[in-house]
Formats: structure tokens, sequence, C-alpha cells
């Protein structure tokens, strides 16, 4: 019997559904090609839902999403409801719901005239930052008292715990080893200034003693910014806490090209995991044809490799840094090429290595 995977599928809001459909159908395409089949179920959670039922993410959802083999994502988020609500609901509840403790986010330049860093290239950009994903300020443990009065409190609690930094910290060494690139794993941190980071400092040295094999290299996250800007080529995989990996990711994003580009797994090793574009539902382009679905495509290509579907993940990747490389795609900002017309020569490219029958 053919390999099938249940993926559930949530396009989300402003631009996600377009993105996402474009990314749907090349997940299609390449399970054709690659004699898979596919159960896909789309679920309808965002503003629109929102606004209509009063519902984000129902506890019901969390379950049936976890009885998946991968979840694809487009964007959330919409200016008719209050900032963050919804990605604090939908993202964030399925991040930690499903206890999606990894978040994948490699920064892979294709074509140097793409980086905004002058004399980098290709060979300069290629890392991967492991954001962790369940702990620090996004627990949710905090809030306000006396709200909007002159004795306003507002109080965010930044949470690590030994066994959540350890999982990340060894999912990082055994990814610079699966990388066997310069094996060198950078913890990026603030130590210096947040004392229960201390935690991160210890776990880093005793973990590392089971990898001899990777070198340790260490940044605080204002440095790190500067090395990314600097000197990106002096990383191979960076890990850090969920909220500095939030906000190096987005220059990570710029160095790789832009927000058209750059895709991440939410990821439980072994278990269902969620991809999606780190670009947000961008409401001014909705609907237009201008997003650029390509980011959401690379997400289709972290979810392929993660269900062990190795080749058909690396045809999906090879066809967007082809179509890159030789100038076809010669910008990734909104607008220049068509969101459809982004989706179309992905797939052209896909159903070249289609096996023609007989040959
Ligand atoms: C991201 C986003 C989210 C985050 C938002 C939408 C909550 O910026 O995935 O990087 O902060 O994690
Ligand atoms: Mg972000």
């Amino acid at each position: 019997m053919a390999r099938a995977h249940r993926i559930a599928v949530l396009g989300g809001d402003g631009i996600g559904p377009e993105v996402t459909r474009e990314a749907v159908a090349t997940l299609q395409l390449a399970s054709e090609i690659e004699g898979f089949s596919l159960e896909l179920r789309d679920y309808p959670f965002g503003a629109e839902h929102y606004l209509k039922t009063g519902e984000t993410l129902p506890p019901s959802a969390l379950v049936e999403l976890g009885d998946h083999d991968a979840i694809l994502v487009g964007a959330i988020g919409d200016p008719r409801v209050p900032v963050g609500y919804l990605e604090r609901a939908i993202i964030a509840g399925i991040r930690f719901g499903l206890d999606l403790y990894v978040n994948l986010r490699p920064v892979k330049l294709f074509a140097e005239h793409l980086c905004p860093l002058k004399g980098k290239g290709p060979k300069d950009v290629d890392l991967v930052v492991v954001r962790e994903n369940t702990e620090d300020v996004y627990v949710g443990i905090g809030g306000l008292f006396k709200k909007g009065t002159p004795d306003e409190i507002a109080l965010q609690e930044m949470i690590f715990t030994r066994k959540g930094v350890e999982r990340v910290l060894r999912y990082s060494f055994d990814l610079c080893r699966k990388r066997g690139r310069a094996k060198k794993l950078t913890m990026v941190d603030k130590a210096n200034a947040v004392a229960a980071m201390d935690l991160w400092t210890r776990a880093f040295e005793e973990v590392g003693q089971d990898y001899p094999d990777i070198t340790r290299d260490h940044a605080y996250i204002d440095a790190a910014c500067m090395w990314m800007v600097k000197n990106p080529e002096s990383f191979d995989v960076a890990v850090t806490p969920n909220i500095f990996g939030d906000i190096i990711t987005d220059l990570g994003a710029m160095v790789q090209g832009g927000m058209g580009i750059a895709a991440s797994g939410n990821i439980h090793p072994g278990k269902v995991s969620m991809f999606e574009p780190i670009h947000g539902s961008a409401p001014k382009y909705r609907g237009q044809n201008k997003a650029n679905p390509l980011a959401t495509i690379m997400a289709v290509s972290m979810l392929l490799e993660h269900l062990g579907e190795v080749p058909a993940s690396r045809t999906v990747a090879n066809a967007v840094a082809g179509l890159i490389q030789d100038g076809r795609i010669h910008s990734l900002q909104a607008g220049v090429h068509g969101t459809d017309e982004l989706g179309s020569m992905v797939a052209a490219e896909v159903e070249a290595v289609r096996p023609v029958a007989g040959r």
C-alpha cells in the first residue's frame, strides 16, 4: 500500500489562504510524483471564523490537529481583532498545546543579488536558527493590574525549565551533527543581563559534554545581531530562547532575501509538527495576487522532510532554488511576481522531475 500522510491545513488570515493554496498545490504535485498519498483537511480558524463564532482554537480542534501527521499554517492576524489575540490563541496555542518545542528556522541565501549585505553570497549565508518554542515570556504568565490607572502594573514572566532548555539544546547539537558542516553550535542568550539565563549557560556546558565533536560557541543576542550582519558565515547552527529567536529570525529572513522566502517548522521530533512561513498575514496585500507564496512552499519542503519524504522535500526546495538561481524569479518582494505565477513556476519545475514512462 502506498504511504499516506494526514495533513491539517489552516490558511488563516490576510494573505494566508492564497499563499497556502499555492503551497498545497505544490504538496499535492510532489505527492503524485513521489508516489505517496495525502489526506488533507482544512480548518477555518482565524479572524473570519472568530468574528462569526467567537471561537479561536477550541480544545477539540487541538485534539484533532494532534491526530494528524503534520499541520500547514498560512498566517494568522487581522486588524479587526485586538492585537495579538488570534496569534496567541492559534499560533501559540498550537505550539504550546502540541508541545512543539523546536522552532526551526533555516537562513539560506539562494542568490547573491537578493542579499542586502555587501559582498555576501550564498556561501556566506547558510545557517539554521533553533528557536526554543514553548517557554520564555511566551508562556503567558503575567498580565495587567489596575489597567489604565496611574498605578498600573504590567508583568510578564520569563520562564525557563531545565527540561525545556536541555531538550532544545540536545536537538541543536544533534542537528549540528546531522548537517555535518562547521559542526559549531552557537548559543545566543543574554546571560550577562538576565540572571535566569544562567540555566542556559550551565545546561549548554553540561549537554555539550555529550557532543565532543561539536564546537561550542557563544554570543549575546545584541552581538549575535551584529554578527548576523557583519559575518553571517560565522554561524552554522544557533540556538536561542523563544523571544530572541523571534527577533533574530526576522533579521535572518532579510539576510536570506526577505520575508517572502523564510520558512519555519514548529517541531516535536517524532510527533505531529506544524509548518508555516515566518511572515505575517500582511492584510494590505490580501486578495491581490501580490503575496509571495515561496515561504509557505519552503515550509512545505520542511514538512515533507519531517514526514520522511526526503526526495519530495528536496524536489520542492530545489525547484525554488533553481528558479531563483537562474533568474526566472528575480525578486522576492510582494507584487513583483504574482502569487499564482510563482506557484505555477514552482509546479512546472516540480513537474519536470516526474519520471517519464518508458524512459
Ligand atoms: C513568529 C511570529 C509570532 C511569534 C507571532 C505572530 C506571535 O512573529 O512566528 O515569528 O512571535 O512567535
Ligand atoms: Mg516573528
